[in-house]
């Protein structure tokens, strides 16, 4: 008989592994798990409670505001609140850090970066959305929290993951000893362990990108997508082409079969549209930790420096094979461009 294990179970039996007092970050990744389940239900049956739709605001990006946004970014900054293990907050949905400065959060260890509802354009039409979320120990040692505790580099977080409200809603997280996912079982509203040790296949022969960009991207992305799109039966090519335009949806999809995901810069969004600190450096973490890669096209991700909250970057991430051909792509064109001036 198989035993069930829940995300909670799992967490306290592996705290072992955690490099600082086993407590905290534990009930950090509960309390972000509670939130999930209150925005899956709400996400559930958004069509039926009239909350899909325009809230009416906008966000620091200039982008409309849907009110499942809103509503996400309530549950998980209110969850990180009453948890007490968390002194800031840096959401997609804000234009400033939010510093927990309460009785209980005296203590708090813990930075959370978060995206409370990705993929916002999928709403209205029932397609999977999701959540992305990351988790720095902060390194300033009192008082209130600074801005450089929030704009640490990827390769400093302690955690990351997301959550996807797909045709089940699952929980992926890592704390860099390898990604484990879980499914949420309505009937007993528990996250429970059903995707253990995940790891992305070496070559994979999926590509994702919006490719209706494509006369705006870089000559180098445009090698490598007419590479996919070639006939070679050895490489099993040509590959084949999936985007739903939810980065978690389409990288979850990417991390279980195997493929890249590509969002470069274009002329709409010269410095690529992806947020590095709460889409980019989880994400760019998770496939790390699932033996992939991610790159902004010259650097690791994990390795650049935020500057500012908001920062966009250019992305590809993925299997590793495909990544390292996609670098050569870019690499070829960087160096014909050399010879040129
Ligand atoms: P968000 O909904 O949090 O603003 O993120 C949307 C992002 C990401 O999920 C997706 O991969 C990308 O935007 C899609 O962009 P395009 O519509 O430009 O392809
Ligand atoms: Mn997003
Ligand atoms: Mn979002």
């Amino acid at each position: 008989m198989s035993v069930v294990k829940t995300l909670g179970q799992f967490i306290i039996e592996k705290q072992a592994d955690f490099p600082y007092a086993k407590g905290e970050l534990s009930r950090l990744l509960r309390d972000i798990g509670i939130a999930a389940k209150i925005v899956n239900r709400e996400v559930n049956k958004a069509g039926l409670v009239d909350i899909l739709g325009d809230a009416g605001t906008i966000n620091i990006q200039g982008e409309g505001q849907k009110k499942l946004d809103v509503y996400a970014n309530e549950q998980f900054i209110s969850a990180l609140r009453s948890g007490g293990e968390c002194c800031v907050v840096a959401s997609e949905e804000h234009d400033d850090c939010i510093y927990i400065e309460s009785e209980i959060s005296k203590n708090a260890k813990y930075i959370v970066a978060i995206d409370p509802l990705d993929g916002s354009s999928n709403i209205d039409v029932n397609v999977a959305i999701g959540t992305i979320f990351s988790i720095y120990r902060r390194q300033s040692t009192n008082g209130k929290a600074l801005i450089s505790d929030v704009l640490q580099k990827g390769s400093r977080q302690v955690a990351a993951g997301y959550i996807i409200y797909g045709s089940s809603t699952m929980l992926v997280y890592t704390t860099g000893k390898g990604v484990n996912g879980f499914t949420l079982d309505p009937s007993i509203g528990e996250f429970c362990l059903s995707h253990p040790n995940m790891t992305i296949p070496k070559e994979g022969h999926i590509y994702s990108i919006n490719e209706g960009n494509y006369v705006h991207f870089p000559q180098g992305v445009k090698d490598y997508i007419k590479y996919c799109q070639e006939e070679d039966v050895a490489t099993k090519r040509p590959y084949t082409s999936r985007y739903i335009g939810s980065m978690v949806a389409d990288i979850h999809r990417n991390l279980i079969k195997g493929g890249i995901f590509l969002y470069p810069v274009s002329a709409a969004y010269p410095k690529g549209k992806l947020r590095l600190v709460y889409e980019c450096n989880p994400m760019a973490f998770i496939l790390e930790q699932a033996g992939g890669g991610a790159t902004d096209g010259f650097n690791r991700i994990l390795d650049l420096t935020p500057l500012k909250l908001h920062q966009r970057s250019a992305i590809f991430l993925g299997s590793e094979l495909m990544v390292l051909k996609l670098m050569d792509c870019l690499n070829q064109t960087n160096k014909e461009k050399k010879q040129v001036s």
